[in-house]
C-alpha cells in the first residue's frame, strides 16, 4: 500500500514490519536498525547478499551516540555543515547494533537524511532505521514511491510516499583512518564540498568491488537493458531499437532522456534514475549513454553511468 500517512508508517515499523521511505537522495527499504528479524526481511526482500551492510538512519547528530563508539573532529565538522543531507559517515560501531546490519564489520554507517516527511517519522521513533535503497539487488535505486511499488510493492507493508526525491543519487560515504578523510562512495554530496571543510580527502570508490564497502559491486544501478557508454554519438546505430541518455544534447533520436538541457548537474542528477527506468522499461536493444563533465555532481553521476554500463 502507498500513502503519506505519518503514523501508520510508525506503526508498522513498530511491529517490526519494513515501510518504503522516501530521502533526499532515494528511497529507502526502512526497517528497525536493533531488530535482527526486521533487518534480515531486509535482505530478504531485497534478494541482498548478507556480506553488503546497511547504512542507520536516524533525525538528529546527538542520538547518533546511541550507535557509534566515536566521532572524529572531522567528521564533527562535516556533520555540522552537511546534516542533514546526502552524506554518510562510516564510524565505529556500538554493541547496540546488530552485527548483521554490519555485516560483522566493526564499522557502522550512519546518516542523517534531508527529508521533511522521514525526519518527522524517525524523530517519532524510539529506534534508528536501518534501510538500503528500495530497489531489488543491483538493479537501479527508486527515486518515486511508484518506482518501489512496481518492484517491491508486494512484499513490504508500506510506502511513504514523499514525492521525487531531491538529489537523485545516492549519499556520499565517508570514512575516517586517523586524521584522514576517505571518500568510498561517490554521492549526492560533491567531494569538492567536502575538501572546502576538512581538506583533501582520499578517493577509494572504485568501480569495482571495494572490499572496504562490499556493496560497491561493480555493475550495480544497473538496468536490464544492456548499456553502452557513447563515447562518440556518430558511432551510435541509426535504429528505432536503440535508446539514447545524453547531458544536454537533443541528439533527435526516436527514444532519448537529455539529462539536462541547460547543463545543470543537480537536475541531471535528480532526473538520472528515472530516465534509466523509461528507457529500460521501453525493451530496447540497447542505451547509449553519455558521460557527463566529471566535476561536482556529475562524478556521482558518472560513477552510476558506468556502473550500469558494467555487464
Ligand atoms: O542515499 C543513500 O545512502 C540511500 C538512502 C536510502 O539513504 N541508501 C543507500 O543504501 O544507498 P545502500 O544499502 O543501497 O548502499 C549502502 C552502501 C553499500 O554499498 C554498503 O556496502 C555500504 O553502504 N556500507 C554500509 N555499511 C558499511 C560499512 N560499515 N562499511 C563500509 N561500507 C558500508
Ligand atoms: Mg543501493
Amino acid at each position: 500500500m502507498t500513502g503519506t500517512d505519518i503514523q501508520q508508517a510508525k506503526a508498522f515499523l513498530e511491529a517490526g514490519e519494513l515501510v518504503a521511505i522516501p530521502t533526499e537522495t532515494v528511497y529507502g527499504l526502512a526497517g528497525n536498525a536493533l531488530d535482527p528479524a526486521a533487518v534480515l526481511s531486509i535482505f530478504r526482500v531485497k534478494n541482498r547478499p548478507a556480506f553488503d551492510p546497511l547504512i542507520v538512519h536516524t533525525n538528529a547528530f546527538e542520538r547518533l551516540w546511541e550507535f557509534v563508539r566515536e566521532i572524529p573532529e572531522k567528521a564533527l565538522v562535516l556533520a555540522e555543515h552537511l546534516t542533514p543531507g546526502p552524506i554518510t559517515f562510516l564510524l565505529p560501531k556500538a554493541e547496540s547494533v546488530p552485527d548483521l546490519v554490519t555485516s560483522g564489520l566493526d564499522t557502522v554507517a550512519v546518516r542523517i537524511p534531508r527529508h521533511e516527511v522521514s525526519l518527522s517519522l524517525l524523530s517519532q521513533l524510539a529506534f534508528p532505521l536501518a534501510a538500503p535503497s528500495a530497489n531489488p539487488f543491483g538493479y537501479i535505486s527508486p527515486t518515486t514511491a511508484q518506482h518501489v511499488e512496481q518492484q517491491l510493492g508486494k512484499q513490504i507493508a508500506y510506502i511513504l510516499d514523499g514525492g521525487a526525491c531531491e538529489v537523485g543519487v545516492e549519499s556520499t560515504i565517508v570514512g575516517f583512518e586517523g586524521d584522514q578523510v576517505i571518500v568510498y562512495r561517490k554521492g549526492g554530496t560533491p567531494i569538492e564540498r567536502i575538501e572546502q571543510l576538512v581538506g583533501p580527502v582520499e578517493v577509494r570508490a572504485h568501480s569495482s568491488s571495494n572490499p572496504q564497502a562490499p556493496g560497491m559491486l561493480k555493475s550495480h544501478y544497473a538496468p536490464r537493458t544492456p548499456l553502452t557508454l557513447m563515447n562518440d554519438f556518430v558511432s551510435v546505430p541509426h535504429s528505432d531499437r536503440i535508446g539514447v541518455l545524453s547531458f544536454q544534447n537533443d541528439y533527435g533520436r526516436l527514444h532519448q532522456e537529455i539529462l539536462s538541457i541547460t547543463g545543470d548537474f543537480a537536475e541531471a542528477a535528480h532526473n538520472l534514475f528515472a530516465a534509466m527506468r523509461r528507457l529500460d522499461a521501453l525493451g530496447l536493444d540497447r542505451i547509449y549513454a553519455e558521460l557527463v563533465p566529471e566535476r561536482d555532481l556529475g562524478t556521482a553521476i558518472n560513477d552510476r553511468i558506468r556502473r550500469a554500463a558494467a555487464e
